[in-house]
């Protein structure tokens, strides 16, 4: 098939890129000329894992193109991927503008048989928007379906080429037909492929992540409870994980959650909510108990030094809001960092991918250390914000010798307190009794 994909970033490349991989004849599209000046030397703008191979094998192999025009990209395409942002507008709702400018300019290129997808996550109802909005501009009714994506950042070439699950949101089967064979490749192991209505699919992507969001600062709240009440969230957290209905998953406490997509997500179905006249109670606490877990570090650290932060060396150890992505879009370690430094601390970070993004942000208000050694050198205290593995099984003699206190506020739970103890390190975690 020949597919288009509307920008090019975590989502439409990871797109543009497995689909070509597949054997589809994919052109990319991004306004961002830069961006695509990049991509056309084989350089992938962002860090994913496997990535670069697979747009430089594909690149290579004459499947996969970059562009900057639309009507290279679009007029030829059998699919159109749209994947631009949908960032939250000043009242939680999504920002829309991106993808209305999109609709817009491809009307005038759109095959009279070309299927529109929208992967960016949008409220629901875009699609109708879509479909209403093209018919205005054409005259004609045009295919329209619904795609949301769910792959996650730093693992999104596997999720993407070994879904749990595909969904479709369609009006008419022969869509979702083509849709089927387009992920057909991906389906080999009988993981299903979903179709429903437009609204269903769209209001589907929103539920995913609100409900993992959910999780997220349920266990947080409880680990906030731990600690006062002298219990432990990891044994709490055994303790509930192995009943069936609870399980494992996304029930790690840590310092709140980030990236683009659970904060504004579950902000837009709130927004989503009002607008229909329903209180999203639930919702309203996972984004306020978030935001409020996303100072915890900070309090945490500010109460040790009695509120007095000023001359304080504060080494921050990762800055991506997970690990293996150099994202940092709505990452905890962004509220740290501003509140350190509005207290007059001095703060060196690390991060093994995203310390350009941050670089970019703050310049020389803070200092950046290569290894996360080197970010120890002088410290008062480490911050663990971003679980990499790096820093996971540290040389914590090393790291004695370097920091002028022997003090980690650990925002991921890396290390057993009893280990850190007998070390003669003072370590905060969350959800456990300090050492
Ligand atoms: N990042 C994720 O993990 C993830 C996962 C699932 C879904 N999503 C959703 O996918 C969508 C895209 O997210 P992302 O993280 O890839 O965003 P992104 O910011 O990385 O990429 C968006 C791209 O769109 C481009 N763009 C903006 N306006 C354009 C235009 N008029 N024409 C062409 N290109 C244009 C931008 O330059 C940018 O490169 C969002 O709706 C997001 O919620 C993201």
């Amino acid at each position: 098939m020949r597919i288009g994909v509307v920008g090019t970033g975590y989502v439409g490349l990871v797109t543009g890129t497995c689909f070509a991989d597949s054997g589809n004849s994919v052109t990319c599209l991004d306004i961002d000329a830069e961006k695509i000046a990049r991509l056309e030397r084989g350089k992938v703008p962002i860090y994913e894992p496997g990535l670069e191979e697979l747009v430089t094998r594909n690149a290579q192999a004459g499947r996969l193109r970059f562009t900057t025009d639309i009507a290279t990209a679009i007029r030829d395409a059998d699919v159109i991927f749209l994947a631009v942002g949908t960032p939250p507008a000043s009242d939680g709702s999504a920002d829309l503008s991106a993808l209305w400018k999109v609709v817009d300019s491809i009307a005038l290129h759109l095959r009279p048989d070309a299927i529109v997808v929208t992967k960016s996550t949008v409220p629901v109802g875009t699609c109708a928007g879509i479909e209403a909005r093209l018919r205005e501009r054409l005259g004609r009714d045009c295919r329209v379906a619904s795609n949301p994506e769910f792959l996650k950042e730093g693992a999104a070439i596997e999720d993407f080429q070994k879904p749990d699950r595909v969904v479709v949101g369609v009006r008419t089967a022969n869509v979702g037909e083509t849709l089927r064979s387009l992920y057909a490749p991906f389906l080999r192991t009988e993981n299903p492929f979903l179709v429903m209505s437009p609204e269903s699919s769209e209001m589907t992507k929103y539920v995913a992540n609100a409900l993992l969001a959910t999780k997220i600062s349920f266990i947080n709240e409880v680990a906030n409870l731990c600690e006062r009440m002298e219990a432990d969230i990891d044994d709490v957290r055994r303790g509930i994980g192995h009943d069936s209905r609870i399980g494992f998953a996304f029930l790690f406490p840590g310092a709140g959650y980030g990236g683009s997509c659970f904060p504004k997500d579950v902000q837009a179905l709130a927004a989503m909510a009002r607008d229909k006249g329903v209180l999203p109670r639930v919702l309203t606490a996972v984004h306020e108990t978030n935001l409020a877990q996303k100072q915890v570090l900070g309090e945490k650290i500010s109460g040790w030094y009695g509120g007095d932060l000023a001359g304080k060396r504060i080494s921050i150890w990762g800055l991506a809001f997970k690990p293996r992505t150099d994202d940092i879009r709505d990452a905890p370690a962004i509220d740290l960092i501003e509140r350190l430094l509005d207290g007059g601390a001095s703060v060196r970070v690390h991060d093994p991918e995203a310390m350009d993004n941050v670089r970019a942000l703050y310049g020389d208000r803070l200092a950046y250390a290569a290894t996360p050694l080197d970010a120890l050198d002088g410290a008062d205290c480490l911050v663990i914000v971003t679980e990499w593995g790096d820093y996971r099984r540290p040389d914590f003699d090393e790291m004695a010798l370097r920091m002028r206190a022997k003090l980690i506020f650990d925002g991921r739970n890396l290390y057993a307190p009893q280990e850190m103890q007998s070390r003669g390190f003072s370590y905060h975690a969350i959800g456990k009794q300090p050492v």
